[in-house]
């Protein structure tokens, strides 16, 4: 049987890793700058989580949500500490779609209301109203188109205003990332992010922050929206959560009331699941992981804003996009196969960085290095 064949794979196998490295089945060593398209949190194969998901395995891997389980509260209580969320609520799951799936399905349980303000650019899943949510005709398929949701440009307080202005007692939610990832790293500014606030409180609608790519630290902060210092009602959260262990989850503020059988789930909250996040969490405390994603993202950034043939960068903390002055841009390609470096892409041409929050200064100065490398083999490359 052949595999379905929906990922342009780069013909490289990988089969090992360790923080910040990763080597393919000839023994040769990457330096990975993508993190698995921001998974991995806490560097790979991180010893505390490795001994961490063992020890539970040796305990009880799974058990349905029908039962009281002890490892959940655990968890419940780290993330709301970490967070700052304080009162929020946990509901765990097993992806970013299923995640947004169930943060869009509840706000409109909750307000009893069907529209749902997204923007343009945006990505969020793709399941069915995650990913009509997006904003990617080629991803939605006939069966997911709704005319429930409405997309308005990013950062325009204008046309938000407006459309709450005329539809305000019809909109369910709004959901907006605090950086867009999949669009080529684009910030919602602090003010736009406090309008969306302002008007989901006056009209009465739920403010969705998806977290699933920008949140769990990456940012520098723990979300990514915490910058505007206005909380959302409800947060997505997956990727970095697990460390590459498949976990999502929503944080829903103390005001949205859960009722039996308003969500649910086979697989998501298992023991095992829970095991693994909670091991990402004690590292992030132990090596103060976001202060570091802080610190090195902003050396990261000034780094790439004062290298030569680097014509934009835009970003926070460990997530970062760069484009490159014209003439450079195979850079990708030069940066994988000769420079031994794995980073992610934005179409038609960002260079998105999304490591590990735990890569360490000497690996940075590694990558940089090497791209200003592949910078200098590509000038001297005849067009
Ligand atoms: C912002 C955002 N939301 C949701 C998702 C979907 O997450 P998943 O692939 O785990 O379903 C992604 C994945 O890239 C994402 O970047």
């Amino acid at each position: 049987m052949s595999l379905f064949n929906v990922y342009p794979l780069n013909p490289i196998a990988i089969t090992k890793a360790a923080a910040s490295r990763v080597w393919d089945d000839q023994g040769q060593e990457y330096l990975d700058m993508y993190g698995g398209h921001a998974v991995i949190s806490i560097g790979h194969t991180h010893p505390h989580w490795v001994k961490r998901i063992e020890d539970q395995l040796h305990e009880i891997a799974f058990y349905s949500n029908s039962v009281v389980m002890p490892i959940q509260e655990q968890l419940a209580t780290a993330i709301n500490k970490l967070s700052g969320k304080k009162d929020f609520q946990l509901f765990l799951c097993n992806s970013g779609a299923e995640a947004n799936e169930n943060a869009l399905k509840l706000a409109s349980f909750h307000t009893g209301r069907k529209k749902i303000i997204a923007f343009k650019k945006s990505f969020h899943g793709r399941t069915s109203l995650a990913v009509a949510a997006t904003d990617n005709p080629s991803i939605v398929a006939p069966v997911n188109e709704t005319d429930n949701i409405i997309f308005l440009p990013l950062n325009e307080l204008t046309a938000l205003e407006n459309y709450f202005a005329t539809m305000g007692h019809e909109i369910a939610a709004v959901i907006v990332e605090g950086i867009q990832g999949v669009a080529g790293i684009y910030e919602a500014s602090p003010i736009f992010l406090q309008a969306i606030r302002k008007h989901c409180d006056a009209a009465g609608a739920v403010y969705i922050a998806d977290s699933v790519q920008c949140g769990y630290g990456r940012s520098g902060q723990f979300f990514a929206h915490d910058i505007a210092g206005a909380d959302a009602d409800i947060y997505s959260m997956a990727k970095g959560m697990g460390n590459g262990f498949p976990i999502g989850a929503i944080l829903i503020a103390p005001h949205i009331k859960a009722k039996f059988g308003l969500l649910g789930t086979t697989f998501g909250g298992n023991p095992l699941a829970c095991a693994a996040a909670l091991a990402v969490i004690e590292v992030i405390q132990k090596e103060n992981l976001i202060q570091a994603a802080a610190a090195n993202g902003a050396y990261l950034i000034q780094a790439l804003q004062n290298t030569p043939g680097v014509k934009t960068v835009r970003g926070r903390g460990l997530m970062i996009g760069f484009e490159m002055e014209p003439g450079l841009e195979e850079i990708r390609k030069v940066l994988l196969n000769e420079m031994k470096v794995f980073t992610g892409e934005a179409k038609p041409n960002v260079i998105r960085l999304l490591p590990s929050l735990a890569i360490s200064k000497q690996d940075i100065d590694l990558f940089l290095n090497r791209l200003n490398m592949a910078i200098q083999e590509l000038k001297q490359t005849p067009a």
